[in-house]
């Protein structure tokens, strides 16, 4: 009796050792991520693009997709990427795993553009006959772009600050994607990062945690600076007032009498003492002139 329940904790136990090991494989993609789509049209030469990309990419530890030439040294495996568990997944998702990497699998986020990125989930997707292309993704484009608007939302009591950023292209209006964005609280010496640099999303949106223990103003007024950072148009920075700080009473140094910078704040005694000292030496100075004048004018007088 004993025996059989000892060991039915231990086939517990190990069912549950797997479950967790299983959970900890697998890939999480975050929401958004997974829901973004193509701003490309997957054709022939996507496709082509993406293939030769792939062989010199790709290929030399995930074989090339549905021959299942994929090296199996490497742990976890790289997948065969013509199989269902890759294909089965969003455009986003794929992209995404290609983005960033994980373990043995490098980031290609610096070494491939995103429209190379794109193309080899074009050539990954010609693998695959069920596969029809969700609907393009609209996509900023350079030549059109007039200017770019930052809209921020301040959230005083859950302590967020939401980002928008909208592209004004021509002839319409679309939220920037792929924009850094970093959020910075101005004081006297330099500027202080809040929270990490964020990605704005598809819709062009990013969000800071703010610190609540942040001192600001005498009312909580904090001044922000907003820096964004996109490919197409570079750099940009603007600055807004938010009460997102604890209320400070705190005298600016300029109004610190510590040394009595402003005439009315210095001490009575002090001013007194410096007129009497400042009195003397102005007097004897006085008099040591007039008395050279009156030994050269003795002097030039022989008579005396
Ligand atoms: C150095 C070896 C290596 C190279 C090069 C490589 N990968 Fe991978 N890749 C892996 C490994 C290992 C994994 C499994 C990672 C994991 O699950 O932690 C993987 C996973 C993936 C996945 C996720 C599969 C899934 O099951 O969700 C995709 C998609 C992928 N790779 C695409 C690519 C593409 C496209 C390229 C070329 C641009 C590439 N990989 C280059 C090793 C590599």
């Amino acid at each position: 009796m004993r025996i059989i329940e000892r060991k039915r904790v231990i086939l517990f136990s190990t069912l549950l050792l797997f479950a967790i090991a299983g959970r900890a494989e697998e890939w999480q993609v975050p929401a958004d991520k997974e829901k973004r789509t193509s701003p490309y049209l997957f054709d022939e030469q996507m496709r082509k693009k993406g293939e030769d990309i792939f062989k010199r990419s790709c290929a030399s530890c995930h074989g090339m997709p549905g021959q299942g030439n994929n090296i199996r040294s490497l742990v976890p495996i790289p997948p065969d990427l013509a199989e269902k568990k890759v294909q089965q997944q969003s455009d986003g998702a794929i992209f995404y795993k290609i983005t960033v990497g994980r373990g043995a699998m490098p980031s290609f986020k610096n070494s491939l553009t995103e429209q190379e990125r794109w193309q080899v989930v074009a050539f990954l997707r010609s693998f695959n006959k069920d596969y029809v292309q969700p609907p393009l993704a609209r996509l900023v484009d350079s030549a059109k772009l007039r200017s770019v608007k930052v809209i921020p939302t301040f959230d005083t009591v859950q302590h967020k600050v939401v980002v928008l950023i909208k592209a004004f292209q021509k002839t319409d209006t679309l939220p920037l994607s792929e924009a850094e964005v970093s959020l910075f609280v101005q004081r006297y010496f330099g500027n202080l990062p809040i929270d990490s640099v964020r990605t704005t999303s598809q819709n062009g949106l990013v969000t800071f945690n703010f610190p609540t223990n942040l001192p600001g103003d005498s009312v909580g007024n904090v001044q922000l600076i907003v820096k964004v950072n996109h490919e197409m148009f570079g750099e940009l920075e603007k600055t807004y007032t938010a009460k997102l700080g604890v209320p400070t009473i705190k005298p600016p140094l300029t109004e610190k009498n510590a040394m009595w910078n402003v005439g009315k704040k210095a001490p009575r005694w002090l001013i007194i003492s410096y007129l009497l000292v400042v009195g003397t030496i102005w007097f004897f100075l006085i008099r040591i002139i007039l008395s050279i004048r009156k030994i050269k004018q003795t002097g030039k007088n022989p008579k005396l």
